[in-house]
């Protein structure tokens, strides 16, 4: 009698393969919206499932599924689950940090230098057949090298990305995070840790990497947008529901904020149309860890987490990645 897997996106066939070898595999084949009732039937009935970002799994899932013993998020981000709920019931959850760092850190410099130097304006404006004579004002940005890195959230990928900035780019930067960082950290990443007002003020570039709970809900509101320097642009690879859009749209339509990055939205898919109309805002589908390499990891991960979790194979020696530590399923 094998436990029995549910795979609610497609993820890679021969990394999803592996889970045949030990459960009775019920692997989605194409995309799928599937709604808050459709995962709740999915999960009844299941051992465990591996989840992405789409799937909200809440309380009344849960208690829906008897025989639920595990749920692999394949990502880093689990505000989708019902954390308390999987305790309360003792189902293993585990998420896919570590394996997805350096790129999504990659991705956050790749948007803060878009933002900072119009690169997506620059191209629309090019493909318009706007460019029909080089001058020497056109597109005119603000400078990456030299200064000042804000990094609200300091993570793994936090860290990442002020190594960057510290290494790559000579720029000062400042963290501010729940806790401060050991003092080793701090100077391997040259990042000071400060407050948040003065993160906001003194950021040319403020970066979101932080985790979104009820907790940081809006962290940046427009009292916060207008601590910010004018010309300063934000980021955010993190969660959507971190930033109110309506107040970011406000101010850079105003001109209280230089330009904006962002990966992520609060009601994605869809993107407010207020963000959609502005030229100095760069958006990208919710895509920081997209590189083949690291979703090949994460799904590699996402899958020895269940096997783990299930205790099956030579995985079952191994603890799987749970949702509150570090890594540890090894391969
Ligand atoms: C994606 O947003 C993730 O949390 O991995
Ligand atoms: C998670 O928050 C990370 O930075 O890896």
């Amino acid at each position: 009698n094998r436990p029995r897997v549910w795979v609610s996106q497609p993820l890679f066939d021969d990394i999803v393969e592996r889970l045949g070898e030990y459960f009775e595999v019920d692997a989605t084949r194409e995309v799928t919206a599937w709604s808050p009732a459709q995962v709740a039937e999915k999960l009844r009935g299941a051992d465990g499932a591996l989840v992405t970002l789409n799937e909200r799994i809440g309380a009344e899932a849960i208690a829906g599924a008897a025989t639920l013993r595990a749920i692999a998020n394949v990502g880093v981000g689990y505000n989708n689950l019902d954390v308390a709920a999987l305790k309360a019931r003792g189902i293993v959850a585990t998420n896919t940090p570590d394996v997805l760092t350096e790129t999504t850190a990659d991705m956050a410099f790749a948007l803060l230098m878009a933002a900072a130097r119009r690169i997506t304006e620059g191209e629309r404006w090019l493909r318009e057949g706007r460019w029909t004579q080089w001058s020497f004002d056109t597109l005119l940005g603000g400078d990456v090298h030299g200064s000042t890195l804000g990094i609200l959230g300091m993570g793994r990928i936090g860290q990442g990305i002020a190594r960057r900035g510290a290494h790559g780019f000579g720029m000062r930067v400042l963290y501010h995070n729940r806790s401060r960082l050991p003092d080793g950290i701090e100077s391997n990443c040259r990042a000071a840790y400060v407050d948040f007002d003065t993160l906001l003020a003194e950021s040319d570039h403020l970066v979101l990497v932080l985790p979104y709970s009820p907790a940081t809900h809006h962290v940046i509101d427009s009292a916060a947008l207008a601590k910010m320097k004018p010309t300063a642009t934000l980021t955010n690879i993190a969660r959507g529901g971190l930033v109110d859009e309506d107040a970011l749209a406000d101010a850079l339509a105003g001109g209280w904020l230089s330009s904006a990055a962002l990966d992520v939205f609060e009601g994605e898919p869809a993107v407010n149309p207020k963000l959609l109309a502005l030229r100095n805002v760069v958006l990208t589908p919710h895509a920081g860890s997209a590189s083949l390499a690291t979703r090949r990891a994460m799904a590699t991960l996402a899958v020895d987490n269940m096997i783990a979790a299930l205790g099956r194979g030579p995985q079952a020696g191994n603890p799987p990645t749970p949702i509150t530590g570090k890594a540890t399923a090894k391969r």
